[in-house]
């Protein structure tokens, strides 16, 4: 089913305003005492290219070149970029540590959308690591997003040990596939339109308006910067290999454009009956869409495996066909969510099932630490108001920490599981967790 986005609920001032906000002063007080400068970096300055350099050097990789400067100044004007300095370094201009951010929104049940802080770019030089640096960072940058009103934070991690300790869960876990392709035979729909290759050109410009039609179907997806369609479609001058990914589209029966793919294809040298094919990104408006392309994919000839990853932890395709264990999946945490205002965060969702719960949460850094009325109606629509006195009859009480409440908030795991888990205290948690439950996995396709 495809949906119409219902108007943006992140406008386009109130990112500009947090993108121009200023540092976090308690982190930026803290900082000075040991002697550095947390500031503001500009997209447009001399100190941007320094600061491309720190993340770079941070992830391990190597110096970006002029042209490579030139081409994410272009691409991060969406960016809040923040860098701590150190003035007794020997290139002081080169911040030791980074973090950006930027005001954008992540779906969540019900074909909704809530405003969401992202975060990314977070890096500690090598010299300067374990003295606190990344929390002051990280803490910074959630107190800046609670003052400037954002209800929720959101992050893809590189290493998942990290986060927690600041509230965050894995809210939307990702599966990889590999697939013995011939093994795997398709038995799913066959729709009526047609697959044709397309011009990764064309691919760029089509995704935005396909993905804006989308986003509201699964939980944990979020408005994808423009620039990510850049480094899909390989439309950058610095990408690498980029004729290496072939474009696809599927096109209904009346002629519109329901869905996009782009794959390679590695050559097998010693049998050239059995390449793989990777699935870079699939974007599909419907499930004619989705069956024609991943047909379109699995019965490629010379091809013996495929691989895709950031897929949903419920595809479809595992239905669609004929022997599932062709297919071996892996499924990892991905999408981290990290809730700064309950009241707000959880009257955007709906919810499974009606029914009352008094929600005690706590939280190490104070934003969402509280009692919570959650009343959730006959529609799934909630209405979230202090605890305070009596309870109303029939309220299930649960206590949990802030990032119990982030883990649940996409429905991507029971809150029943989490009680056996030993994360959670419920008197009742199978009646708390219909509630909190939602009937489809959330899912994130990119990495940011
Ligand atoms: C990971 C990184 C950002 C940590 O920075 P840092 O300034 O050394 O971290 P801090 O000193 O502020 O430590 C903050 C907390 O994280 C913990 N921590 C730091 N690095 C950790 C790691 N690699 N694994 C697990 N825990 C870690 C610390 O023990 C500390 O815990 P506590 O505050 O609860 O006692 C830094 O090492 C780095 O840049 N690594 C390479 C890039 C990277 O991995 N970035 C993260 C992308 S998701």
């Amino acid at each position: 089913m495809s949906t119409t986005v219902r108007g943006a609920v992140a406008s386009e001032a109130d990112r500009a305003a947090f993108r121009a906000g200023p540092v976090d002063e308690q982190s930026r007080a803290r900082l000075a005492e040991s002697g550095l400068d947390y500031r503001r970096t500009t997209v447009d300055g001399d100190d941007f290219a320094p600061w491309l350099q720190s993340v770079a050097r941070g992830f391990q990789d190597g110096e970006r070149t002029a042209e490579h400067v030139a081409a994410a100044r272009a691409r991060s004007g969406y960016r809040r970029l923040t860098g701590v300095y150190d003035p007794a370094a020997p290139v002081s201009e080169a911040p030791v540590a980074t973090i950006a951010s930027w005001l954008g929104e992540l779906t969540v049940p019900g074909h909704a959308a809530v405003p969401a802080c992202a975060i990314s770019a977070v890096t500690v030089a090598p010299t300067h690591r374990r003295r606190g640096i990344a929390r002051a960072m990280l803490e910074g940058e959630l107190r800046a997003a609670a003052d400037a009103g954002i209800p929720v934070a959101m992050l893809t991690v590189s290493e998942s040990t990290l986060y927690g300790r600041y509230g965050f869960a894995p809210a939307a876990a990702s599966a990889s596939w590999r697939i013995e392709t011939r093994r795997a035979t398709w038995i799913g729909p066959r729709p009526d339109g047609r697959v044709d290759f397309i011009a990764r050109e064309t691919l760029r410009e089509l995704a935005p308006g396909l993905h804006e039609r989308v986003r509201l179907s699964a939980a944990g997806e979020i408005d994808v910067p423009g620039s990510h369609w850049d480094g899909f479609a390989g439309t950058t001058p610095t990408a690498e290999k980029a004729g290496d990914k072939r474009a696809i589209q599927y096109t209904d029966a009346t002629g519109e454009v329901r869905g996009l793919a782009l794959y390679t294809v590695k050559e097998n040298h010693d049998d050239f009956t059995k390449a793989t094919v990777r699935v870079v990104y699939l974007l599909a408006d419907g499930d004619d869409a989705y069956a024609a392309l991943w047909r379109f994919l699995l019965e490629l000839d010379l091809v013996a495996e495929a691989h895709a990853d950031e897929l949903s932890v419920d595809e479809p395709l595992r239905w669609m066909i004929a022997d599932q264990r062709a297919a071996t999946v892996t499924v990892r945490d991905h999408q981290y969510v990290r809730i700064l205002d309950v009241p707000a965060a959880l009257e955007v969702r709906r919810f499974g099932a009606p029914g009352i719960l008094a929600l005690d949460v706590s939280d190490a850094l104070g934003h969402a630490a509280g009692r919570y009325l959650l009343e959730v109606d006959a529609d799934g629509a909630g209405r979230v108001r202090a605890a305070e006195g009596d309870l109303p009859a029939g309220a299930v009480e649960v206590s949990l920490g802030i990032e119990e409440l982030s883990a649940v908030y996409l429905g991507g795991v029971s809150l029943a599981t989490l009680a056996a888990a030993g994360r959670v205290r419920s008197e009742d948690p199978s009646a708390a967790a219909r509630v909190l439950a939602w009937h489809r996995a959330p899912r994130l396709s990119i990495w940011y």
